[in-house]
């Protein structure tokens, strides 16, 4: 029996079960360490399984690009929309893009699976506006400044601004009184004040000449070629962006040098500490300052000439706004007093205005988004590097969300409109903060415009002008004369 553990027989067949073992578990152990490899791999190929979404990729490099910028881009976006579906890919200047137009995919980029799905500007921009601005950035910097801006636009914040902004309307309106006046730029003017007031918390008396010259530099080179040579328009405006950044540093340096560190959003920039007590340096507090006044007062002032156009071909609509407008000024004059955040809460008929024009204006048509690695997308791959594209006029402009999209008709908006169909303001990280100072400057405006006011386009044409908002032909050249008189 001894012998039989001992025979060479039995001791070959041990070392054979030993052998066997080992191979088995060194294979076990090869197997599951590359099992996450194997996952990835086998996800990248059910990824390459799935088709790219249907559409044209144009020709080669240019891609469809010529046909964007010679069709009106609304109706480039609606043909293929309705050739393709929801989902569809095309080339504009060398980058595939993914164009998105249904409500539940525009919440999966932009909301749900937003980690994927990262912001994306051209460099030559991001340097003009500073690439430590809100815009250019994810995860904890990107959320740090995003509370920060927040909480300088929040109601609460700028419930006090009503009585300075309305100063602002008070002082500009009776200047366009029995003249013509291009509207775009009149409404740029008051934003501007607007941006600046709510940025450093007071007027800038001084300095807003030079800034405000700066800014219009700024801008036309912002949507020129980024051909950085002598004499050219993106030349002149890195020089005004350089010299706006002087500024702003001189102004941030005076701050940090008194005892207060004031009002505005420079205010609560400077104020600001992470959980290290770090502060802001002064580059990030100047980029996002030039940035967010950037952000303010073209959209809006683009949305306020749209107001001014719809109202004036809805002439029942005016007087009914009108009419609400009146009621207030009512209870105003009674109280002796001036217009309050709590009286721009009871204008809900100038509210349904106001929607509807943000929606049939649609001034931001879309926005861009790149795929941060491969993903699959409702039934479709979207290769990393990608640019993805929601389109909310698209949505805006959808029958089935908003029936005779085409008509300007508010009293749709007294029923809320469903999830993710309405989204001039955007939507998840990356919406838009100062959605409510931009209907407060609109409420403010139209509370004395159309009480005190009436304007008539002059020149008459319907056409749309892209600079580079859509905006009313020429900027809506407008002759404004005192109501009283008017009515007479
Ligand atoms: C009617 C006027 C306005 C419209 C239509 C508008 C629209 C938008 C939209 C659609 C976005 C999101 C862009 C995206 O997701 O890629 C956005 C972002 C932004 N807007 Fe506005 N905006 C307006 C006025 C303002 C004002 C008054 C301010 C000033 C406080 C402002 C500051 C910003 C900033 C800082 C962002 C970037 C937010 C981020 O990246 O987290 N906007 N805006």
């Amino acid at each position: 029996m001894h012998y039989f553990f001992f025979s060479p027989l039995s001791a070959s067949f041990l070392f054979f079960l030993l052998l066997l073992l080992l191979l088995l578990l060194g294979t076990a152990v090869v197997f599951f360490s590359l099992l996450p490899f194997r996952f990835l791999q086998w996800r990248h190929h059910q990824h390459k399984r799935l088709p790219l979404p249907p559409g044209s990729m144009g020709w080669p490099y240019i891609g469809e690009t010529l046909k964007l910028y010679t069709e009106n881009p609304n109706s480039f976006f609606s043909n293929r929309q309705k050739r393709h579906g929801d989902v569809f890919k095309t080339s504009i200047l060398g980058c595939p893009c993914v164009m998105v137009s249904s409500p539940e995919a525009i919440k999966v980029v932009l909301v749900t699976r937003a980690h994927l799905f990262k912001p994306t500007y051209p460099s030559s921009k991001e340097r003009m506006i500073g690439p430590e601005a809100i815009f250019f950035h994810e995860g904890p910097y990107h959320s740090r400044l995003k509370k920060l801006v927040q909480a300088s636009f929040l109601p609460s914040a700028i419930r006090g601004s009503v009585s300075a902004i309305e100063q602002i309307v008070l002082k500009f309106l009776p200047t366009w009184n029995n003249g013509v006046v291009n509207t775009l730029q009149e409404m740029k003017k008051y934003t501007f004040d607007v941006a600046i007031l709510s940025a450093f918390g007071h007027k800038l008396d001084l300095e807003m000449e030079g800034i405000k010259h700066l800014y219009r530099s700024l801008e036309k080179g912002y949507n020129s070629m980024p051909i950085n040579l002598p004499g050219t328009p993106f030349r002149r405006a890195m020089k005004a962006r350089q010299l706006l950044n002087e500024t702003f540093r001189r102004l941030i340096a005076k701050r940090r040098g008194s005892s207060k560190q004031g009002g505005g959003l420079l205010g609560i920039l400077l104020g600001a500490k992470d959980q290290h007590l770090n502060h802001l340096s002064d580059s990030q507090i100047a980029d996002n300052i030039i940035g967010v006044i950037f952000a303010a007062h073209d959209t809006t002032a683009s949305v306020l000439t749209w107001l001014l156009k719809y109202l004036h071909d809805n002439r029942d609509l005016l007087e009914a706004v009108t009419r609400e407008q009146e009621g207030i000024k009512a209870s105003i004059s009674e109280a002796n007093r001036g217009l309050t955040w709590d009286d721009t809460r009871r204008m809900p008929l100038t509210g349904r205005v106001i929607q509807e024009t943000l929606r049939t204006a649609s001034i931001l048509s879309f926005t861009f988004r790149e795929a941060v690695e491969d993903v699959e997308f409702e039934g479709y791959y979207i290769p990393k590097g990608w640019k993805v594209l929601p389109l909310f006029r698209s949505i805006h402009y959808c029958a089935d969300f908003f029936p005779q999209p085409e008509k300007f008709d508010p009293s749709r908006f007294e029923v809320p409109p469903k999830p993710n169909t309405f989204l001039p303001f955007g939507n998840g990280v990356h919406a838009c903060p100062g959605s409510e100072l931009a209907k407060l400057e609109m409420f403010v405006l139209l509370h004395h415009l159309t009480t005190s006011y009436r304007w008539k386009v002059v020149g008459g044409e319907d056409g749309i002008q892209y600079v580079p908002f859509p905006v009313p032909q020429r900027g809506l050249p407008i002759e404004v004369t005192p109501r009283k008189a008017n009515a007479e």
